[in-house]
């Protein structure tokens, strides 16, 4: 492993800590209903813009010496030097001892970042260039299937980071793709998703993108090695497969293996991390969708956000902003979660996408010295596109006994003007955090005549915290910018954890052992496993045994 950051004390040991500590002894029983009295100017105070982006961060749990702590906080993990060694392309990854430039993925032409003594902006561009030429090849018709035809579906195959982020923004951008292309994804290893996303279409019409970065994942090799077998046997002939399987990988011999032509590689490197790579080629199949120009101007909004954290002090740096706020709950009050609850049905898979993003960086215990932490880390991420939320599950977090602070995100105009629907979406956008913060009180209960033995179940404690983010509307370049935020959010959490952001070495034991389960379930030999994963398999084999001789 290569150099590491040796943290003088372990962060809940520093003396700025201690001093949120002994500050939130002071703070906690405020309400923000007093915060907000005792300060007219708290909404403009508390609130910043990046980009096309307003934070109203004033509903929180916070007074300005609240925000001043955990200023120092920042400082104290030595947050500002990390920012600029992101950045420079050091390798802050160490446990796998690689750079973190998803950032270098959206840098202009003609920037200059160094890895290994090579300029990685340059093969940026090379790639981007040769994603564009063949996205608008497969636009206009102008690919054409090994009939002849042209492209009508596109078919990615990935999971995880090359699957949630293009899968996502596929989806938040709908309004920018052409119609006539159905581009879907398929990730899971159930059947069933492949299948379904197949049925109905023709072979000699459909092209797939495999997108993943190792080229080893089970779910992913195991849907390739099917849709080849779906496209062969559906245009009876092997040599096909070139003319309708292009390849988004770092491993050129894997692919090479497979049988896609090298021609048709989109490749990225170890550098870019598979919940940071929607910018790079693993955003291929959301540029056929949208087009180059619209996936370009989604890049230049995820430059301007990097550019703001980059060069924005702390106290005015929107992703530290909202990273020292979860921080605050997370470490201080104690909250599990947070909900983050876009009032924007095109971004139904934000959360589902932030989930990977936050929990896949952040969910780890062990701090960069390799000592087991202390603290809490990162949280659980939640959410669900509102209002449907509101009818769901936030009961829970007006009157629950649960502290979820939550993030909402909305859009002043819509790209469906229906009616007024869109105003009365930004009504319950508005009037949600305000009942969250505000509540209402017995007294104000009664004042409505309501009978007494009921009072106490219409009570809002409120105090409930919230950030509100608005844009004037959902744009490519909105969108890039609102992921930035949150990749930014999530590295600086990650800091002030003194934790590694950027590995997820806890997700392979269970790849390993469903290796080792799936030999037993295709054998008949004496599974050697603990009690519950032998019975289990038993199970499952005479389960499958019934069924065959029941003839289903
Ligand atoms: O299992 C987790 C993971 O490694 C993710 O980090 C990654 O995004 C996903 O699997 C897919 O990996 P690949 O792109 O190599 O197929």
């Amino acid at each position: 492993m290569g150099k590491k950051t040796m943290k003088a004390l372990p962060i809940n040991r520093s003396p700025e800590w201690k001093a949120l500590e002994e500050h939130f002894l002071q703070v906690k029983n405020l309400h923000l209903r007093e915060l907000f009295a005792e300060d007219p100017g708290r909404a403009r105070r508390f609130s910043l813009s990046a980009g096309d982006l307003f934070l109203d961060y004033s509903k929180n749990l916070v007074t300005a010496r609240t925000l001043d702590l955990l200023l120092a906080l920042a400082e104290r993990a030595g947050l500002p030097a990390e920012i600029a060694e992101m950045f420079a392309g050091e390798k802050i990854n160490r446990t796998e001892n690689r750079a973190v430039l998803h950032t270098a993925l959206r840098a202009p032409k003609g920037d200059r970042i160094m890895v290994d003594g090579v300029n990685v902006v340059e093969d940026v561009h090379r790639v981007l260039d040769r994603m564009s030429a063949f996205a608008r090849r497969v636009r206009e018709g102008k690919w054409k299937g090994f009939g002849g035809k042209p492209v009508r579906n596109v078919v990615n195959l990935g999971i995880g980071g090359s699957d949630l982020g293009p899968a996502m923004a596929a989806s938040a951008l709908k309004p920018y793709s052409d119609r006539g292309l159905d581009v879907s994804f398929v990730s899971n290893i159930d059947g069933t998703h492949l299948a379904e996303t197949l049925r109905g279409l023709d072979p000699a019409e459909t092209l797939f993108i495999v997108c993943s970065k190792t080229f080893t994942t089970q779910e992913t090799m195991t849907n390739a090695a099917a849709a080849r077998e779906w496209c062969v046997a559906g245009l009876g002939d092997p040599s096909a497969v070139s003319r309708h399987f292009v390849a988004v990988s770092t491993n050129r011999e894997k692919v090479a293996e497979f049988g896609i032509d090298p021609e048709n590689i989109f490749e990225f490197w170890d550098w870019v991390g598979g919940r940071y790579s929607l910018c790079s080629a693993v955003g291929l199949a959301l540029m056929v969708a949208i087009g180059p120009e619209n996936f370009r101007r989604m890049l230049a909004g995820f430059h301007e956000m990097d550019v703001h954290f980059r060069s924005r002090p702390l106290e005015s740096n929107l992703p530290v902003i909202l990273a020292l706020l979860g921080v605050w709950y997370n470490n201080f009050f104690g909250a599990e979660s947070y909900a983050v609850l876009p009032y924007d049905q095109y971004l139904a898979r934000f959360p589902a996408y932030l989930q990977q993003l936050d929990m896949e960086s952040n969910g780890k215990g062990m701090d960069r010295s390799g000592n087991s932490v202390d603290y809490q880390t990162g949280p659980i991420v939640w959410g669900e596109p509102g209002t449907n939320g509101q009818h769901a599950f936030y009961q829970l977090i007006h009157q629950g006994t649960k502290l979820i602070p939550t993030d909402f995100i909305g859009f002043a105009g819509s790209h469906n003007p229906l009616g007024d629907h869109h105003l009365k979406l930004l009504a319950n956008l508005v009037a949600q955090p305000q009942a969250l913060a505000f509540g209402k009180t017995a007294e104000e209960i009664r004042t409505g005549g309501t009978p007494e033995e009921l009072v106490p179940f219409k009570v809002f404690p409120g105090n409930r915290p919230s950030n509100v983010i608005l844009a004037p509307k959902l744009t490519p370049e909105t969108l890039g910018q609102l992921i930035a935020l949150y990749e930014h959010k999530i590295f600086s959490q990650g800091v002030i954890w003194d934790i590694y952001s950027f590995d997820q070495w806890g997700v392979e034991l269970g790849k390993a052992l469903a290796g080792r389960v799936l030999g037993d379930l295709s054998s008949a030999a004496v599974p050697a496993h603990d009690s519950s994963t032998n019975a289990l398999i038993r199970m499952i084999r005479r389960l499958r045994e019934n069924r065959k001789k029941e003839g289903l």
